[in-house]
């Protein structure tokens, strides 16, 4: 089922009719069509503002000039924007939060339906010993005020939202070791309409490992594989869809009854299909006798999408409801990880991205065993990517909002009305949204980004 006030509510009668009772219609949004496009300024107005003695601006031009436009000043009323960049780096006080303010106040009015805000932070130092600050009082405003900026980042993701525009949060660990270089890939994806569906979110990444030279994402998976769990269909197939698209050679994995909706995908998009029950004893040894076989030994990219529900009240869920949720979303993820980093057939540079859901920051009615295997999933990638450092494979979750698949099809049509409305965007994401994240964290360009979980969920107000 579809959501009626978004595909009707901007045209014609009931256009009107909405606007005469007052029901606030979300804007549809500027998707990405299919792939990676490197000019995505192009023609596009890009406002820069800085607090003083941060990020020098050249540094950004450089990067904006990559990307095929540059900063202006936009002085007319009539003028818009279409991105806002605000380097936050040089704010370390209470009284520097003003620059920011005046920014904001000066152009958030001016920015186009779909546009862009990116704030770009340092890194919040864990402690004193690490934050080169030299007393606790400057230690403590710092950390005041860099909590204070993403409050002020999720406050404007809010009100923006009504125009289909999106504002994120990148926090560079180093970030006055950044250049146009580390600042591209982040600021391409963030600038893209590939990121039309997260908004409000804060993304750490770290210079000492973000890209050196120019990294492009178009077709930055070519010469890669990629296995996706549970891609036969939904979010999972969406994913596969849109590695292969971005040059990767991609395995569709899927429950063995689900084969033949499986091999379609695989066809075409010229992959591979393997019929896996993930919840099976032998799921680490089939696949890892896959990759031996028919991947060469090694994969590049693992998507740990295949995810179930079983829906109950705690005082009403029974042992096989509890242990199957369990052991597909969350036993499945620990255990075929474990083996295959055990085998080392995860090559240099990998990526394993898992995915989690807002529920399991929120928790949610009825979902006890499904929000302790999604907030499962944040432990695990938190702490599972400090071990992976030496073969620099990266270990990242993304965490779905209301996104319109089979999955949110089943649900009684009142409660995903009130689904889709509650966020910044007011309106259900698309596979397409969850996939392009995805892509972008299995880029050669999010190499800085990992441990990393990252909801793409239109700014939803549960859990954030
Ligand atoms: P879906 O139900 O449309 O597709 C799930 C896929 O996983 C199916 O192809 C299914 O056959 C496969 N699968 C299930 N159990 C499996 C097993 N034991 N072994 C191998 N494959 C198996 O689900 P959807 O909506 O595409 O969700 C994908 C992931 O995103 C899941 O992990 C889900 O929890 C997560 N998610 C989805 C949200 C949404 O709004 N749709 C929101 C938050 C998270």
């Amino acid at each position: 089922m579809g959501d009626f006030l978004l595909e009707k509510g901007n045209k014609g009668i009931f256009k009107k009719i909405f606007k005469s009772i007052g029901v606030p219609v979300p804007t549809p949004l500027n998707r990405i069509k299919e792939n990676w496009k490197k000019n995505i300024l192009e023609s596009k107005k890009v406002v820069l503002g800085s607090a003083p003695g941060g990020i020098n601006s050249s540094i950004y031009d450089a990067a904006f000039k990559e990307l095929g436009g540059a900063s202006q000043v936009i002085v007319s009323k009539e003028e818009k924007a279409n991105a806002l960049v605000y380097d936050a780096t040089g704010i370390v006080n209470v009284a520097d939060l003003k620059n920011m303010y005046e920014f904001f106040k000066n152009n958030v009015k001016k920015l186009n339906l779909c546009s862009r805000v990116v704030i770009v932070c340092d890194s919040v130092p864990k402690s004193i010993e690490t934050s080169g600050l030299n007393s606790i009082e400057a230690y403590v405003e710092y950390c005041t005020v860099q909590q204070g900026i993403e409050g002020f980042s999720r406050s404007v993701a809010k009100e923006i939202g009504a125009k289909g525009a999106t504002i994120n949060l990148l926090r560079l660990s180093s970030a006055k070791d950044a250049n146009d270089k580390s600042l591209l890939p982040y600021l391409h994806f963030l600038l893209s309409d590939a990121s039309a569906f997260v908004t409000g979110q804060v993304i750490e990444a770290s210079i000492e490992t973000s890209p050196k030279q120019v990294v492009a994402l178009e077709k930055s998976l070519a010469g890669k594989t990629a296995i996706v769990t549970g891609s036969a269909r939904g979010i999972g197939e969406g994913t596969a869809r849109r590695l292969a698209s971005e040059g990767a050679t991609v395995v569709i994995l899927d429950r063995p009854g689900d084969a033949e909706a499986g091999k379609a995908v695989a066809t075409s998009i010229n992959g591979k299909f393997i019929g896996v029950d993930m919840s099976a004893p032998d799921a680490a040894t089939t696949i890892i006798d896959f990759i031996k076989n028919e991947l060469g030994g090694g994969v590049d990219i693992i998507v740990h999408n295949a995810g179930i529900t079983r829906d109950k009240t705690i005082g009403n869920m029974d042992a096989a409801a509890w242990d199957m949720v369990i052991s597909v979303n969350l036993n499945a993820i620990v255990s075929v990880n474990k083996a295959l980093l055990a085998a080392g057939v995860v090559n240099e540079n990998g990526r394993i991205i898992s995915l989690s859901s807002t529920s399991g920051f929120a928790g949610n009615f009825g979902q006890t065993n499904y929000a302790t295997t999604k907030a499962g999933v944040i432990g695990y990638v938190r702490s599972l990517s400090q071990t992976t450092k030496d073969k620099k494979i990266t270990i990242n979750a993304v965490a779905p909002g209301f996104i319109e698949t089979a999955m949110t099809a089943k649900m009684p049509a009142m409660t995903a009305f009130f689904g889709r409305r509650l966020s910044a965007l007011s309106q259900a994401g698309h596979p397409s949204d969850i996939a392009n994240m995805i892509a972008f964290l299995a880029s050669p360009g999010a190499s800085g980004v990992s441990g990393q979980i990252i909801r793409v969920c239109g700014g939803n107000f549960l859990g954030a």
